[in-house]
This record gives structure tokens, C-alpha cells and sequence, in this order.
């Protein structure tokens, strides 16, 4: 199905108008030419910092710096021209105090022309997400499992199996929502939780390995497109396998070059005309 009918470039008062619609449809991108295949067909692009990973090879987000996202903001919004861009804030360029948030948040929208930024955290970012949304910057807000966290929680397990963890998330997503976010990515956490998320806010909920029942979807491209095959996320669905695609392209390429195929007639100038017999 498809309702983007949408002339001009949405907006976060768009996305956050979505609530309890049309699933909102949400990719990551990080270059122009990937951000000018997907701008048609989604809501909302996220540079996400998970290209510390899926670009520059890292294990963990935490690599990335503030000019990589800068670098990579740009490049997408220079791809898009209808969906809303959004760019990640990398770790350790907000969580200190709300006035560098803001100083670092400002130099994101400034330099990429982004719409907003997503920043990771539940009710210890809370202050944070107050100060910049009531300073011109919009905040997609990320609770649940928290890449930026990983070493604090030990790995990348699904959250909200306990009572106790459950009711922290669902306190954190409140938190978050009450700051004044206008959308909340809720990332690798049980059906339930996120159900009960969903229905205790009043902003889009973005599910990652959250189940159908948040107000909207997202997933990194690359994972749906089968071009990282370092891990797959039990929530990941691969709607194509271009790694295997890429590789046997490869594979036509060396061996055409080795057996003198390529440049054939038509790849080369000036070429003299085949002789006919
Ligand atoms: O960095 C990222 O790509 C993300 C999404 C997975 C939500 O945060």
C-alpha cells in the first residue's frame, strides 16, 4: 500500500500527527544515492549511528563522532526531497549536560538541514529533551534496548522480560513523551510492553524487534536488504539479498577482465569496428 501523495517534505509535525494512523514507515540511510532510492517509498529517514557498524566496520555504535553524522547527515538530506531526515546524536554528545546537547544538536541541524535529532535514553534524558525541543530542536526520543548502552547492560539482549525492567521502560517512554519528543523509537522489547508503550503515550511509537503494535516501523537498511551479513537480528525480515547480488557481479567482472571480455566494443572509444568475414 501506498499513501505517499505528499508533495512537500514532511514534516515532524506530520510524523507526530500519525498516532494511531497509517503505520508510519521509517529506514535508515546514510548516502545520497541510497537516500534517493528510499525517499519515495518512507515517512521518516534516519541516519542512524548504527553506521558506525554497517559503513565504517566498528562493533559497536560508540565510534561514531559528531562530524561522521554531520558528514553522513548531509549526504542524505541532499538525497531526499519528501521524507523527513532525522540524525542520530552520537554517544557522549548529549548525555553530559542539556546546554552541549544543545550545542551539538544546533551544529546537526545547522550543517545537515535536518529536521530533528533522535537521542537515546528514558527519564535521565528527560531535562535534556525539554531543553532542546523548547530551543527549536525536535527530539525522536529511543528507549528500550539502547545501543549506546551496551557495555552498562552487557549485550544486545531483548529488554522487558521482567516485571520490574518492563515498568522502567514503560516509565522511561512516559518520561521521554512528557519532555516533549515527538516520536519514540522503541527498540528490541517484549509485544506486550510495547502495547502498553503504545497506548500510554500520545507520540508515534517506531518499533525495531517491537512488534506490529507500535504506530510505526523501522529497520536498517542494510539488514533488509541483505548487505550486512555480519549479524541478523531475529526481527529482521531480508526482503532481498543483495550481498549475493553484488558478489556475482563481482564474480562476471574478474572473470571478463581476465579473459579480456571487458571493455568490450562498446565500453571503449575510438575502438576500431570488428572486422566482418
Ligand atoms: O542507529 C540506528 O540505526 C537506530 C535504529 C536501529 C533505530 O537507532
Amino acid at each position: 500500500m501506498s499513501v505517499s501523495t505528499t508533495a512537500h517534505r514532511i514534516t515532524v509535525p506530520d510524523i507526530q500527527a500519525r498516532k494511531g494512523g497509517v503505520p508510519v514507515v521509517c529506514l535508515t540511510a546514510y548516502t545520497t544515492p541510497m537516500a534517493r532510492l528510499l525517499d519515495d517509498h518512507v515517512d521518516l529517514l534516519l541516519v542512524g549511528d548504527s553506521l558506525a557498524m554497517v559503513v565504517y566496520g566498528f562493533d559497536s555504535t560508540l565510534a561514531v563522532t559528531l562530524d561522521m553524522m554531520i558528514a553522513h547527515g548531509a549526504a542524505v538530506v541532499r538525497g531526499t526531497k519528501k521524507a523527513c531526515v532525522i540524525v542520530d546524536m552520537p554517544f557522549g554528545t548529549y548525555q553530559e549536560s542539556p546546554q552541549l546537547a544543545f550545542r551539538n544538536a544546533a551544529r546537526v541541524m545547522a550543517e545537515t538541514g535536518c529536521g530533528g535529532v533522535k537521542v537515546e535514553g528514558g527519564a535521565e534524558m528527560a531535562e535534556t529533551i525539554h531543553f532542546l525541543t523548547g530551543r527549536g530542536v525536535p527530539v525522536f526520543g529511543h528507549v528500550g534496548l539502547m545501543p549506546q548502552s551496551v557495555h552498562t547492560v552487557g549485550g544486545y539482549r531483548a529488554r522487558g522480560r521482567k516485571n520490574q525492567d518492563a515498568a522502567a521502560i514503560l516509565a522511561d517512554a512516559r518520561a521521554v513523551a512528557e519532555a516533549g519528543a515527538f516520536a519514540l523509537v522503541i527498540e528490541s522489547t517484549m509485544e506486550p510492553l510495547a502495547r502498553r508503550i503504545t497506548k500510554a503515550v500520545p507520540i508515534p511509537t517506531i518499533g525495531i524487534g517491537a512488534s506490529a503494535a507500535c504506530d510505526g516501523q523501522i529497520l536498517v537498511t542494510d539488514d533488509l536488504l541483505g548487505l550486512f551479513p555480519d549479524f541478523t537480528p531475529k526481527f529482521v525480515k531480508r526482503y532481498a539479498e543483495l550481498g549475493r547480488v553484488v558478489e556475482k557481479a563481482a564474480e562476471s567482472y574478474a572473470d571478463e577482465v581476465r579473459r579480456r571480455r571487458f571493455p568490450g566494443p562498446d565500453q571503449v572509444f575510438g575502438a576500431k569496428p570488428a572486422k566482418r568475414r
